[in-house]
C-alpha cells in the first residue's frame, strides 16, 4: 500500500512546497486548506510531474472542530489509512499586547493552539485505531524564546506547539504497543506568504525550496526533534536557548 501522507495548509508556502517533495518520494497525498483552487492547482502540478502518485484535496478550515474531524475521517476512508499527518496549517498575525488589536492575537490563538489541538486529537485517534502513524506538528524557531511586538503571540502559540508534540512523544515512550513516532519541526525563517505580511524585518531568510528540503529529510528520519534548515539555523536555535533575552530580540530582527 503506498504511503499516505495528509497535509493541513497546503494551498501555499511551506505545505504545497512539502507536498511537492514529499510526491517526488512517491507519497500519495491528502492536501487540506481553505483556498481550494490554489489545492488544485498544486494538485495539477503533482499530477503533471508524477502520474502515478494520488493526491486528494478537502475544503477545511482548521478553526472549525467538526469540519477537521470529518474532513480526517474523509481521508482515512478515501485512503484505507494514513501513514502520517502534518499539522502545519498556520497563521502569523499579532499586535504587540496593550494595543487594542486582541483580534489579530486572537485569531492566532484560535488557528495555531486551538486548531493544532483538533488536528492533533483527530490524527492520534486514527492512529491510535491504525495502532501506528507519525504525527508532524510544524512549531517555529520563535517557540524557543519569548518575542517581541507583532510576534509575541505567534510565538508563544508555537511553544505550545513544541510542548503538546513532547508531551504525547512522552505518552507514546510507555505504549510499545503503538508504533507512534511524534516529530517536531522548529522551522527558521523560510520564504513563504506568511513572511511576506510579517510586520517586522527578518534575518537569516532560507529560500522555499531548500528550506523544505531540510524539513522533509528531518520528517523522513522520524526526528524528534529539528531546527531547520540545520544552515543557519542549528546553530543560532541552540544560541537562542542560552543567551540573555537582550541578545535574543537583537539576533533575530
Ligand atoms: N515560513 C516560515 O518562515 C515559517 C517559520 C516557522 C514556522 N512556520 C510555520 O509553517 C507553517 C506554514 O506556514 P507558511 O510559512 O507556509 O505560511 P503560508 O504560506 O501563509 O501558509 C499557511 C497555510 O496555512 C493555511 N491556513 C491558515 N489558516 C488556516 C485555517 N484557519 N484553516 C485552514 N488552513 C489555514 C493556509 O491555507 P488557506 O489560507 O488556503 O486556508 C496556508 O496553506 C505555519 O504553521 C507556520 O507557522 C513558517
Amino acid at each position: 500500500m503506498p504511503f499516505t501522507t495528509l497535509i493541513t495548509g497546503a494551498s501555499s508556502g511551506l505545505g504545497a512546497e512539502m507536498a511537492r517533495q514529499f510526491a517526488a518520494l512517491g507519497h500519495d497525498l491528502a492536501l487540506t486548506a481553505r483556498r481550494t483552487d490554489r489545492l488544485d492547482a498544486v494538485k495539477a502540478e503533482i499530477a503533471a510531474a508524477h502520474p502515478g502518485v494520488r493526491v486528494e484535496t478537502y475544503a477545511l478550515d482548521v478553526t472549525d472542530d467538526e469540519a477537521v474531524a470529518a474532513v480526517f475521517a474523509r481521508a482515512k476512508g478515501d485512503f484505507g489509512h494514513l501513514d502520517r499527518v502534518v499539522v502545519n496549517a498556520g497563521l502569523g498575525k499579532g499586535a504587540p499586547y496593550g494595543k487594542g488589536s486582541h483580534y489579530a492575537n486572537r485569531q492566532t490563538i484560535e488557528t495555531n493552539v486551538l486548531g493544532v489541538a483538533v488536528q492533533t486529537e483527530e490524527a492520534m485517534a486514527i492512529f491510535r485505531e491504525q495502532t501506528a502513524g507519525h504525527l508532524v506538528l510544524i512549531a517555529s524557531i520563535t517557540a524557543l524564546r519569548g518575542m517581541p511586538k507583532s510576534m509575541t503571540t505567534y510565538g508563544a502559540s508555537k511553544a505550545f506547539v513544541a510542548g503538546l508534540g513532547e508531551g504525547i512523544r512522552s505518552e507514546m515512550m510507555g505504549k510499545p504497543e503503538l508504533d507512534i513516532d511524534v516529530s517536531v519541526l522548529y522551522p527558521g525563517y523560510i520564504r513563504s506568504e506568511m513572511n511576506e505580511k510579517v510586520e517586522q524585518k527578518t534575518k537569516f531568510m532560507v529560500d522555499t525550496v531548500p528550506g523544505v528540503r531540510s524539513m522533509v529529510e528531518a520528517i523522513e528520519a522520524r526526528k524528534a526533534k529539528a531546527y531547520v534548515p540545520a544552515k543557519p539555523w542549528l546553530p543560532l536555535g541552540k544560541a537562542m536557548e542560552h543567551l540573555p533575552l537582550s541578545v535574543v530580540r537583537r539576533l533575530l530582527f
